[in-house]
Order: structure tokens, then C-alpha cells, then sequence
């Protein structure tokens, strides 16, 4: 049979393992994939991104447009109707130091509990500002969009300094919650409750924005909203200044060595202990994305960065540092150089992580586990019972079991996590729950456990027949550490696509043309 024959063609001293990896390696991949079924995500649509109010913008002219909208809303404010219903209604997203008010249901059986927005009807918004003693005033509002089947259209406003009592008395079961905490409590599995977070993250941006670019920067004089805040102009007539909303792209790259089939990750001061990341960096002006990324990696750890490849991008409205939107471009990048020279004012450590010990800190870590926290404390704050808005609690809650994995990465709301898991898994659809991109890395093997699935049953049972013989028959020795495959868990691959050699012939010369290759470039480094 195949597969003997092809053992035979390897050199003695690689056939030598003592200890076969190969079973425990499967269960954790079963585990991990049969954990999978239950959830998973489209990642055309990162946390953030996939805003269903932006998909069609209303153009001008409709009724429902930014312009038109802000005229029925003028009319409807300044003629204080509270008892007629005209068409559109305006429904309202209050903002208090950034967090968008929220509330929260219980999840169906088990499930943990569902937030949503705080959206309020204007007469309720209007009735709030009169008890309060503000005056609601028509440019406090931003045009979100509308809906044609709703009737409606969505704003946000910022009520920081104004109606103190919303959100504080929780019989409305109403509250202002950091929106960090939204993006760990929302279930990424659910395109409707990621929709909202969008919503709530592009809101966010705008709102930020307005409240630092209140003055005009050439001329001071105070700056005044235009089409329904989603512009602003300087109120200097002989300025007259259009200011646009900010955005701040911020390259993210996994930095990959190809030939050792490792990753850089780095760890930031002041982070969770064990999280590992992707390097980052803002752009400067006058730089391409590809320039920013082999500068930053050059800066930040020493590493020469050869190819860059475009992976996917999220928008990031929720950085500390008050930058009302980043825009995170996410890339690999293959590294020229390995020895790492880690800048201690930026990082606290980087360094190379190899395949299986990625795959491990994905595979073991409690993404959902931090979902349901952050949920429950979403529904404790809304119930009044929770007080402690720590934001560092709110991160710690991603941490992985530490006999398993020794490091954590970010989880599935953050683009890193999807950056990582696309090379770490580079052939498996889904992984912790989790869908992955399905863009490789040049150079990654092919994975074929996907495919042992969604075999019929009787070539499940040939191949496990097939394998079982293997390995009693041919245990006695291969070294999967002698280096001859980059980790056990390619080995793992490779005894499953040669199995597959029974089903698919063109796989397995792919798998021999890279195993040969690979011994060759092993045996004229010795
Ligand atoms: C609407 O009410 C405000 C106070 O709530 C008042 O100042 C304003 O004059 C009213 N406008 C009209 C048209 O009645
Ligand atoms: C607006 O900016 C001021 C001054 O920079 C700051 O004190 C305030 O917290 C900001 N408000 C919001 C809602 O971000
Ligand atoms: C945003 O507006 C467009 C145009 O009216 C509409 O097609 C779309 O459904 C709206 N989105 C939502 C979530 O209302
Ligand atoms: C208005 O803009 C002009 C031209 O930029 C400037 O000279 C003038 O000082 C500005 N006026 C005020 C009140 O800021
Ligand atoms: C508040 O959060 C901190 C961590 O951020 C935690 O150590 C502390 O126990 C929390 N307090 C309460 C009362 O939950």
C-alpha cells in the first residue's frame, strides 16, 4: 500500500518515534470542531463592521434622506407635537460619555442574555429633556439612517452633561453600558445582535467626533452640524470649512516566519497576563499600508518584513486612547529576518509561537465562556445590581485553560483573533466556534481533517481500519520532533492525507512534493 511503500522511501533515522501523538492531538480537534456546529459567523462581517445602516444609504431627495429627515424632525421638535403620529417616526440612540444606553433580556433556556439598544421614541427623548430641564435642540441630533419598512428613521445623541436620571433609574431596565463590554457580551454567531453593535460602534464615532472638532482648526470660530450632523462646517462665514468625520487606519499584521511555520506574537504592558497579539501600528502620513507594516514590525521587534498580504479590515471604534474610529488593516506578513529585538517602551515580550501552540491557545480558550460573562453583567447593570464598570474585567474574561495553552489571544470580536486563526487553521472552516477566513498563507499545508467528516460512512471506516493498521503495524519509529514536519500536528495531516490517497490521488503527490521538498531543505541545513 501506498503509504508503506512511501515510509519505506524515508531515511532510517526518521522513522524512530517512540511516542505516537497522534490520538490525543484528534480528540482536541474533534473537540474543537464538534464544538463548532453550534456557532459560527460569516467573518465577511467583523465586530463592527456589516452596520445595516450604512448598507444603502438613502440618497438625497428621498424623504428619508439625512437632509429631508432633519427638516421633519426641525418641524416636529419646534411645533412641541406630542399628540399627532406623523410619518417617518424618529427613533433615538442617547449616548452618555461614549456608552450607548442598553438594555437587556434573558436568553432562551440556557442561553446567556441577549443586550439591545436603548433606542427611545423622540416625544419620549423630548418628554426626558423637559423633566430635566434641557432643552432638546435639533443639532444635538445625528442622522443614523432610516427605514423605508419601518417608517423610521435613527439618530444618536449625546446626553452626557444633560438628563442626569436616564439610565439611572432602572425600573426602565435602561442603562449606559461601555461599549467594550456590548462587544464581549455580543454573540458573534448572531448577525442581528453584531448589526447592533455596529450601529452602536458607527454612532459612537460620530458622536466623539462632533465633541472634538466643536471649534474650526483654521480659524476658531465655533463649527455648526451639516446634513444632519454627519458633516460639520466652520460658522465663520468668510471660513466657511468643511470638517469631516475622522477615521485612523492602524495597520495589524501576524508576522509569519514560513520556513519554521511560526508566528511573532507580542505582549503589550499593562495587558492581561498570557495575551498575545498581533503587532500594530497607526500609519503616518505619507506611508502605503505595506510601508506601515514593515516599519512597525522593524520598530517594535527588529524583524525584516518581506511580503505583505491584505488579509481583511475592521472598523475600531473603541481604542482607549479616544480616537472616535480606527480603522484596523489586517495583513500578513512574512518576516526576512528571525531574530527578535523586542522595543521595551512598546512591547513587554514578542515572540515565535509555533502552529501547534496557536492552535492550542485558540482551541482551549473560553471565548464563549467570556460572552456570557460580559452578558450577565450587561443584564446586572441594566437590572441596578452591578456597579463595577472595570474595563480590565471585562478583557480578563477571554482567559484560556492554562494546562492546555500557554498564552491567550484576543477573542473573535477583534481582528487579530481572525488573523491568527486563518494561519493557525488555515484549511479548517471552524474552529471553537468560531468560522474562519478561508484565506490561507502561502506556503500552509493542507489540512484534510474537514473532509474526514463529511466522508460517507463506509470510507470513515476505511480509513480508520487503514490508520489503525498504520500504527500498530509502523509506530516503532518516526520522530515527529526530529523536524522532518514542522509539528506533530502536521504529522497528524500527513498520516490523514495519505489515507486520502484512496479517495483523492492529486492530494497526496501535492503532500509528497512538500514532504520531499521539506526533507531535502532539512538535510542540507545538517
Ligand atoms: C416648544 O416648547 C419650548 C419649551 O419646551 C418653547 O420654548 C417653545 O417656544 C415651544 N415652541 C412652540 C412653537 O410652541
Ligand atoms: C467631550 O470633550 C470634553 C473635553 O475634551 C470631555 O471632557 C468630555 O468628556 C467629552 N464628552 C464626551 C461625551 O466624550
Ligand atoms: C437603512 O436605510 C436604507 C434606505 O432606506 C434601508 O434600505 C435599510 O434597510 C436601512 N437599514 C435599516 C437597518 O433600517
Ligand atoms: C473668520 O475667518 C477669517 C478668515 O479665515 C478670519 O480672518 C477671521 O478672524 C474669522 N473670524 C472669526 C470671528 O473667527
Ligand atoms: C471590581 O472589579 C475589580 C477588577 O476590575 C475586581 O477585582 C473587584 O473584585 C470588583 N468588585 C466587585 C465588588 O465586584
Amino acid at each position: 500500500m501506498f503509504i508503506f511503500q512511501f515510509l519505506l522511501l524515508l531515511p532510517p533515522t526518521l522513522r524512530c518515534f517512540s511516542k505516537f501523538p497522534f490520538p490525543q492531538t484528534a480528540s482536541s480537534l474533534t473537540r474543537a470542531f464538534s464544538q463548532s456546529t453550534s456557532m459560527s459567523i460569516n467573518l465577511h462581517s467583523h465586530a463592527f463592521s456589516g452596520n445595516p445602516l450604512l448598507s444603502k444609504f438613502p440618497l438625497p431627495g428621498n424623504p428619508l434622506s439625512p437632509s429631508a429627515a432633519l427638516e421633519a424632525l426641525n418641524a416636529r421638535i419646534s411645533l412641541n407635537n406630542t399628540h399627532s403620529s406623523p410619518s417617518p417616526s424618529f427613533k433615538v440612540l442617547p449616548f452618555r460619555n461614549g456608552r450607548p444606553l442598553a438594555s437587556s433580556s434573558a436568553g432562551t433556556g440556557d442561553s446567556p442574555p441577549i443586550w439591545d439598544l436603548g433606542w427611545l421614541g423622540l416625544d419620549d427623548l423630548r418628554g426626558i429633556f423637559e423633566n430635566s430641564g434641557a432643552q432638546l435642540s435639533v443639532d444635538l441630533l445625528v442622522y443614523l439612517n432610516s427605514s423605508s419598512e419601518d417608517d423610521a428613521v435613527y439618530w444618536a445623541i449625546d446626553v452626557s452633561d444633560k438628563v442626569p436620571e436616564l439610565g439611572s433609574n432602572n425600573a426602565a431596565g435602561l442603562c449606559f453600558v461601555e461599549l467594550r463590554t456590548l462587544m464581549v457580551a455580543t454573540d458573534w454567531s448572531d448577525l442581528q445582535l453584531m448589526g447592533n453593535l455596529a450601529i452602536a460602534g458607527h454612532a459612537k464615532a460620530l458622536l466623539e467626533w462632533h465633541n472634538f472638532s466643536r471649534f474650526c482648526g483654521h480659524c476658531g470660530e465655533k463649527t455648526v452640524p451639516m446634513e444632519a450632523g454627519r458633516r460639520k462646517k466652520c460658522s465663520n462665514d468668510s471660513c466657511k470649512k468643511r470638517i469631516y468625520p475622522r477615521v485612523d487606519p492602524v495597520v495589524i499584521m501576524l508576522v509569519i516566519d514560513r520556513e519554521n511555520d511560526r508566528a511573532l506574537l507580542a505582549k503589550r504592558p499593562m495587558r492581561i497576563a498570557r495575551l498575545y497579539t498581533c503587532l500594530s501600528g497607526f500609519t503616518e502620513p505619507g506611508e502605503s499600508l505595506e510601508e506601515a507594516v514593515r516599519r512597525e514590525t522593524w520598530e517594535e521587534t527588529g524583524i525584516e518584513v518581506g511580503e505583505v498580504v491584505y488579509h481583511s479590515s475592521q472598523p475600531w471604534p473603541v481604542a482607549p486612547n479616544s480616537i472616535p474610529c480606527q480603522l484596523m488593516v489586517g495583513f500578513f506578513a512574512y518576516a526576512k529576518s528571525l531574530e527578535i529585538t523586542v522595543d521595551k517602551t512598546e512591547l513587554e515580550d514578542a515572540q515565535w509561537f509555533s502552529r501547534e501552540d496557536v492552535r492550542k491557545a485558540l482551541t482551549f480558550a473560553k471565548y464563549k465562556q467570556a460572552q456570557r460573562t460580559a452578558a450577565e453583567k450587561v443584564e446586572q447593570m441594566c437590572k441596578g445590581l452591578e456597579k463595577n464598570r472595570s474595563l480590565a474585567s471585562d478583557l480578563n474574561v477571554e482567559s484560556a485553560d492554562e494546562q492546555h495553552a500557554s498564552i491567550v489571544v484576543p477573542g473573535p470580536f477583534a481582528i487579530a483573533y481572525h488573523l491568527i486563526s486563518s494561519w493557525a487553521f488555515s484549511d479548517q472552516n471552524v474552529v471553537n466556534g468560531v468560522e474562519c477566513n478561508s484565506k490561507k498563507p502561502i506556503g500552509s499545508m493542507t489540512n484534510s481533517y474537514i473532509f474526514f467528516f463529511k466522508e460517507s460512512l463506509e470510507i470513515k471506516i476505511m480509513l480508520l481500519v487503514l490508520y489503525i493498521s498504520f500504527i500498530s503495524n509502523n509506530v516503532k519509529g518516526f520522530c515527529a520532533s526530529d523536524g522532518i514536519f514542522p509539528s506533530t500536528f502536521d504529522f497528524a495531516l500527513f498520516i490523514h492525507v495519505q489515507l486520502k490517497f484512496f479517495i483523492n490521488n492529486k492530494l497526496i503527490n501535492i503532500m509528497q512534493d512538500h514532504l520531499l521538498s521539506v526533507m531535502v531543505s532539512k538535510k542540507k541545513k545538517k
